[in-house]
């Protein structure tokens, strides 16, 4: 668990994410040498890098020797390009007709998962004079995206023809790589095969071909092929487990503040529809932190946050923008101390698993739900090296001249005096509908 601290990054609401880069270059080395030297590692950073900050993962991977990127949508892919990365990115997710162009010119390779496609890259590619790259992907057991064995003859017939789309690589997805015993994952890597044998008898070199996420890599050696992509233990999460395994460490801490320390009575309730009541005098701290932010509103009142080293059990239902927890029996807590959501304090560690679990879902969830107003700090050597946010800091900000207020002005009808005396009941509008949390 990372544990560097470097309180929160100055202009921001004091609710921040660490992200430790070095966890990551290592998290990323034991995962080449999981793979051996067969399989090459595709490292999965879309989504935001799984809410770590998609640039500046990337460009550590990129330092770190990565061959290879993958994202889930062109403008992921583009962010990259953009931000400088210059290493072969794979869209493992849709295209829109519009994009396919401008992707392939970013050398972007896309995902062929649909015969109508063979069509829109062919065309793309014509017109633009930049071949079109993609992987096939073959459907061998998700029912999502991939093509079907029956579409696979004649989507290769038609390719024959085909000389501005390149088919560069072949794939799929494992649907239960986390259960080992599990006779599906060997009947999807055969599926594979076979389909790969029929791209190979029909003239396109299928390698790289690929099936592996983190579970593949880690419970089924068998199906590791040309390459693997993994993304949650990239992230130092072993999926199944949760615990990080040997060689892997989490590289993400979720951090936030206590804004106010209250002593209550017995009976108080805590938050929106007074979900909990203290069950005894409890010192309960509010923390700048809510469901917007990452931390699930169904975890309210099944998990525990560190404060002052110890756990405290969040209570109440959680607001979009702040939660309380019971700092009852956590010793002396007074506003501006450090709330740790994810991560270690002291000698406790709540992990992004833990979290799910208590919330009832999964890590991947905990990790890409990280809201946008927290900004992530990136760490490496123990030092601050970047802070990512979506919004901007507020600080240095230059002053903004005053305006003189706009002369009041009748801009529609509803401001007429007839519009303004009360309409008969028929006309009034909806009743408000029940009032929303926030
Ligand atoms: C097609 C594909 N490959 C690989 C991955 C990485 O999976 P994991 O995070 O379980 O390693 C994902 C993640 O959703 C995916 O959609």
């Amino acid at each position: 668990m990372s544990t560097h601290t470097n309180g929160s990054p100055p202009g921001f609401r004091a609710t921040w994410a660490e992200v430790d880069l070095d966890r990551i270059a290592s998290n990323f080395a034991a995962l080449r040498a999981l793979a051996g030297r067969e399989a090459v590692v595709f490292p999965v950073v879309k989504a935001n890098a799984y809410g770590h900050g998609a640039l500046p993962v990337a460009r550590r991977l990129t330092t770190e020797g990565a061959v290879g990127l993958c994202v889930a949508t062109p403008e992921e892919g583009l962010e990259l390009r953009r931000g400088g990365i210059p290493i072969p990115i794979l869209c493992l997710g849709a295209v829109e007709p519009l994009q396919i162009t401008a992707a392939a010119r970013s050398q972007i390779t896309l995902t062929l998962y649909s015969p109508h496609q063979v069509r829109l890259f062919e065309e793309a590619g014509r017109a633009s004079g930049v071949p079109v790259r993609f992987h096939l992907k073959i459907e061998t057991g998700m029912n999502r995206l991939g093509v079907l064995p029956e579409e696979l003859g004649p989507l290769l017939d038609e390719l024959r023809g085909c000389r501005s789309s390149l088919l560069s690589g072949v794939y799929s997805n494992l649907a239960s790589a986390d259960r080992p015993g599990e006779a599906s994952n060997a009947e999807q890597g055969a599926r594979l095969t076979e389909a790969a044998a029929a791209v190979r008898a029909a003239g396109h070199d299928p390698r790289p071909m690929h099936l592996a996420n983190s579970a593949g890599l880690l419970y089924h050696p068998a199906l590791r092929f040309d390459a693997v992509r993994p993304g949650l233990l990239l992230y130092g999460i072993r999926p199944g487990s949760g615990d990080s395994g040997p060689g892997f460490a989490p590289a993400l801490t979720l951090k936030t503040t206590v804004l106010r320390v209250k002593s209550v009575p017995a009976g108080a309730p805590v938050g929106y529809s007074a979900a909990w009541r203290a069950p005894r005098e409890s010192r309960l701290a509010t923390l700048a932190i809510g469901y917007d932010d990452g931390i699930p509103r169904a975890a309210g009142g099944k998990a525990e946050v560190l404060v002052g080293g110890r756990r405290a059990p969040l209570v109440g239902n959680v607001s979009m923008d702040l939660c309380v927890c019971d700092i009852t029996d956590c010793g002396d807590v007074a506003p501006g101390a450090e709330a740790v959501i994810i991560g270690s304090q002291g000698q406790e560690t709540i992990g992004a698993a833990e979290l799910a679990e208590r919330a009832g879902t999964i890590p991947w969830e905990i990790l890409c739900g990280i809201g946008r107003r927290v900004p992530r700090v990136h760490v490496a050597g123990g030092a601050t090296v970047s802070i990512a946010s979506a919004l901007p800091a507020v600080k240095d900000v230059a002053p903004v001249p005053e305006k003189e207020p706009p002369k009041r002005r009748n801009y529609n009808h509803d401001a007429t005096p007839e519009a303004a005396a009360p309409k008969p009941a028929d006309e009034q509008p909806e009743p408000h509908p029940e009032p929303r949390e926030a």
